[in-house]
Protein backbone atom coordinates (compact mmCIF):
# COMPACT_ATOMS: atom_id res chain seq x y z
CA UNK A 1 0.00 0.00 0.00
CA UNK A 2 2.47 2.42 0.70
CA UNK A 3 4.70 1.68 -2.12
CA UNK A 4 1.98 2.18 -4.48
CA UNK A 5 1.48 5.86 -2.70
CA UNK A 6 5.00 6.12 -3.06
CA UNK A 7 4.57 5.24 -7.03
CA UNK A 8 1.08 7.28 -6.85
CA UNK A 9 3.25 10.50 -6.45
CA UNK A 10 6.69 9.51 -8.08
CA UNK A 11 4.13 9.16 -11.21
CA UNK A 12 2.35 12.48 -10.82
CA UNK A 13 5.84 14.15 -10.35
CA UNK A 14 6.95 12.77 -13.51
CA UNK A 15 3.60 13.65 -15.62
CA UNK A 16 3.63 17.28 -14.25
CA UNK A 17 7.64 17.69 -14.81
CA UNK A 18 7.35 15.95 -18.16
CA UNK A 19 4.56 18.58 -19.47
CA UNK A 20 6.46 21.37 -18.05
CA UNK A 21 9.17 20.33 -20.14
CA UNK A 22 7.62 19.81 -23.51
CA UNK A 23 5.12 22.81 -22.71
CA UNK A 24 7.59 25.43 -21.62
CA UNK A 25 10.11 24.21 -24.46
CA UNK A 26 7.31 24.43 -27.12
CA UNK A 27 6.56 27.99 -25.99
CA UNK A 28 10.54 29.10 -25.85
CA UNK A 29 11.04 28.12 -29.36
CA UNK A 30 8.20 29.33 -30.70
CA UNK A 31 7.59 32.95 -29.29
CA UNK A 32 11.62 33.22 -28.46
CA UNK A 33 14.00 31.06 -30.11
CA UNK A 34 12.22 31.54 -33.86
CA UNK A 35 12.07 34.98 -34.01
CA UNK A 36 15.63 35.57 -33.08
CA UNK A 37 17.07 32.74 -35.18
CA UNK A 38 14.76 34.69 -38.31
CA UNK A 39 17.07 37.34 -37.87
CA UNK A 40 20.76 35.15 -38.73
CA UNK A 41 21.40 34.62 -42.24
CA UNK A 42 19.72 31.56 -44.06
CA UNK A 43 22.32 29.00 -44.26
CA UNK A 44 23.45 29.40 -40.42
CA UNK A 45 19.80 29.53 -39.74
CA UNK A 46 19.44 26.21 -41.62
CA UNK A 47 21.97 24.51 -39.96
CA UNK A 48 20.97 25.85 -35.93
CA UNK A 49 17.37 24.27 -37.40
CA UNK A 50 18.40 21.02 -38.48
CA UNK A 51 21.03 20.63 -35.03
CA UNK A 52 18.25 21.81 -32.87
CA UNK A 53 15.38 19.78 -34.10
CA UNK A 54 17.91 16.47 -33.74
CA UNK A 55 17.73 17.22 -30.21
CA UNK A 56 14.40 18.76 -29.33
CA UNK A 57 13.34 15.38 -31.40
CA UNK A 58 14.74 12.72 -28.77
CA UNK A 59 12.99 15.20 -25.80
CA UNK A 60 9.80 14.38 -28.22
CA UNK A 61 9.77 11.10 -28.29
CA UNK A 62 10.90 10.45 -24.72
CA UNK A 63 8.71 12.79 -22.95
CA UNK A 64 5.90 11.32 -24.83
CA UNK A 65 6.32 8.11 -23.63
CA UNK A 66 6.44 9.25 -20.17
CA UNK A 67 3.28 11.47 -20.42
CA UNK A 68 1.19 8.27 -21.87
CA UNK A 69 2.71 5.83 -19.16
CA UNK A 70 2.37 8.13 -16.08
CA UNK A 71 -0.43 9.40 -17.46
CA UNK A 72 -2.25 5.88 -17.66
CA UNK A 73 -0.82 5.17 -14.25
CA UNK A 74 -2.55 8.30 -13.23
CA UNK A 75 -6.16 7.47 -14.62
CA UNK A 76 -5.57 4.01 -13.40
CA UNK A 77 -5.17 5.09 -9.84
CA UNK A 78 -8.39 7.57 -10.34
CA UNK A 79 -10.92 5.50 -11.40
CA UNK A 80 -12.16 3.77 -8.19
CA UNK A 81 -11.90 7.39 -7.09
CA UNK A 82 -14.52 8.14 -9.76
CA UNK A 83 -17.23 5.76 -9.98
CA UNK A 84 -20.02 7.00 -11.55
CA UNK A 85 -18.57 10.60 -11.90
CA UNK A 86 -19.41 10.84 -15.45
CA UNK A 87 -17.84 14.57 -16.11
CA UNK A 88 -14.57 13.62 -15.16
CA UNK A 89 -14.20 10.53 -17.29
CA UNK A 90 -15.66 12.45 -20.35
CA UNK A 91 -13.32 15.75 -19.44
CA UNK A 92 -10.40 13.22 -19.13
CA UNK A 93 -11.37 11.51 -21.99
CA UNK A 94 -11.35 14.69 -24.19
CA UNK A 95 -8.14 15.85 -22.51
CA UNK A 96 -6.52 12.36 -23.85
CA UNK A 97 -7.67 12.77 -27.55
CA UNK A 98 -6.40 16.14 -27.10
CA UNK A 99 -3.34 15.02 -25.99
CA UNK A 100 -3.18 12.40 -28.84
CA UNK A 101 -3.37 14.91 -31.35
CA UNK A 102 -0.68 17.31 -29.70
CA UNK A 103 1.57 14.26 -29.89
CA UNK A 104 0.60 13.71 -33.26
CA UNK A 105 1.11 16.96 -34.50
CA UNK A 106 4.32 17.47 -32.22
CA UNK A 107 5.84 13.76 -33.75
CA UNK A 108 5.46 15.36 -37.47
CA UNK A 109 7.07 18.57 -36.63
CA UNK A 110 10.30 16.80 -35.89
CA UNK A 111 9.97 13.62 -38.18
CA UNK A 112 11.43 13.32 -41.51
CA UNK A 113 8.21 11.48 -43.46
CA UNK A 114 7.63 13.32 -47.07
CA UNK A 115 3.81 13.04 -46.26
CA UNK A 116 4.15 15.60 -43.31
CA UNK A 117 6.63 18.27 -45.09
CA UNK A 118 3.52 20.85 -45.82
CA UNK A 119 3.19 20.87 -41.97
CA UNK A 120 7.32 21.64 -41.19
CA UNK A 121 6.57 23.89 -43.82
CA UNK A 122 4.13 26.23 -41.90
CA UNK A 123 5.85 24.77 -38.62
CA UNK A 124 5.45 28.08 -36.22
CA UNK A 125 1.52 28.08 -37.16
CA UNK A 126 1.36 24.28 -36.04
CA UNK A 127 3.66 24.82 -32.56
CA UNK A 128 0.95 27.72 -31.99
CA UNK A 129 -1.44 24.76 -32.04
CA UNK A 130 0.18 22.44 -29.59
CA UNK A 131 0.54 25.93 -27.14
CA UNK A 132 -3.04 26.22 -27.50
CA UNK A 133 -3.77 22.57 -27.08
CA UNK A 134 -1.49 22.12 -24.17
CA UNK A 135 -3.03 25.26 -22.45
CA UNK A 136 -6.56 23.48 -22.74
CA UNK A 137 -5.25 20.50 -21.02
CA UNK A 138 -3.39 21.91 -18.41
CA UNK A 139 -6.75 23.80 -17.88
CA UNK A 140 -8.98 20.53 -17.79
CA UNK A 141 -6.09 18.78 -15.80
CA UNK A 142 -6.50 21.07 -12.81
CA UNK A 143 -10.07 21.45 -13.60
CA UNK A 144 -10.83 17.75 -12.38
CA UNK A 145 -8.27 17.88 -9.73
CA UNK A 146 -9.76 20.65 -7.32
CA UNK A 147 -13.49 20.26 -8.72
CA UNK A 148 -16.00 18.90 -5.87
CA UNK A 149 -18.42 16.22 -7.29
CA UNK A 150 -21.76 16.89 -6.56
CA UNK A 151 -22.92 14.15 -3.94
CA UNK A 152 -25.42 12.38 -5.19
CA UNK A 153 -28.81 12.20 -4.00
CA UNK A 154 -30.46 8.65 -3.14
CA UNK A 155 -33.26 7.95 -5.34
CA UNK A 156 -36.54 6.06 -4.64
CA UNK A 157 -36.84 3.53 -6.66
CA UNK A 158 -40.14 1.54 -6.72
CA UNK A 159 -42.88 2.65 -4.25
CA UNK A 160 -42.61 0.14 -1.36
CA UNK A 161 -44.68 -2.42 -1.06
CA UNK A 162 -46.93 -2.59 1.60
CA UNK A 163 -47.74 -6.13 2.28
CA UNK A 164 -51.34 -6.61 3.87
CA UNK A 165 -51.16 -8.02 7.36
CA UNK A 166 -53.90 -11.42 6.92
CA UNK A 167 -57.14 -10.22 8.72
CA UNK A 168 -57.43 -11.07 12.05
CA UNK A 169 -59.85 -13.74 12.63
CA UNK A 170 -62.55 -13.39 15.32
CA UNK A 171 -62.76 -16.28 17.63
C1 LIG B 1 0.14 17.18 -23.66
C2 LIG B 1 -0.07 16.19 -22.83
C3 LIG B 1 -0.42 16.35 -21.37
C4 LIG B 1 -0.28 17.41 -20.54
C5 LIG B 1 0.28 18.79 -20.87
C6 LIG B 1 -0.79 16.99 -19.24
C7 LIG B 1 -0.79 17.79 -18.10
C8 LIG B 1 -1.24 17.39 -16.85
C9 LIG B 1 -1.13 18.17 -15.64
C10 LIG B 1 -0.49 19.55 -15.54
C11 LIG B 1 -1.70 17.44 -14.64
C12 LIG B 1 -1.77 17.84 -13.16
C13 LIG B 1 -3.08 18.50 -12.80
C14 LIG B 1 -3.07 18.84 -11.32
O1 LIG B 1 -2.72 17.99 -10.50
O2 LIG B 1 -3.44 19.98 -10.99
C15 LIG B 1 -2.18 16.21 -15.21
C16 LIG B 1 -2.85 15.23 -14.52
C17 LIG B 1 -3.33 14.07 -15.08
N1 LIG B 1 -3.11 13.62 -16.38
FE1 LIG B 1 -2.13 14.63 -17.85
N2 LIG B 1 -1.23 15.69 -19.31
C18 LIG B 1 -1.02 15.26 -20.60
C19 LIG B 1 -1.31 14.01 -21.13
C20 LIG B 1 -1.98 13.01 -20.45
C21 LIG B 1 -2.34 11.73 -20.99
C22 LIG B 1 -1.97 11.24 -22.40
C23 LIG B 1 -3.03 11.07 -20.00
C24 LIG B 1 -3.64 9.68 -20.03
C25 LIG B 1 -3.33 8.71 -20.82
C26 LIG B 1 -3.12 11.92 -18.85
C27 LIG B 1 -3.75 11.62 -17.66
C28 LIG B 1 -3.75 12.40 -16.54
C29 LIG B 1 -4.43 12.05 -15.28
C30 LIG B 1 -5.26 10.80 -15.03
C31 LIG B 1 -4.18 13.10 -14.38
C32 LIG B 1 -4.71 13.20 -12.95
C33 LIG B 1 -6.08 13.85 -12.97
C34 LIG B 1 -6.67 13.98 -11.55
O3 LIG B 1 -6.03 14.61 -10.70
O4 LIG B 1 -7.77 13.46 -11.32
N3 LIG B 1 -2.46 13.10 -19.15
N4 LIG B 1 -1.87 16.19 -16.57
Amino acid sequence: MENLFALDVLSRIAHVATAIVLVGGTVFMRFVLMPAAKELPEAEHDQLRQRLLARWKRVVHGGIALLLLSGLFNYMQQIPKHKGDGLYHALLGTKMLLALVVFFIASALVGRSAAFEKMRQSRANWMGVIVLLSALIVGISGFVKVRVPKPKLAVPTEPRQVEKLPAATSS
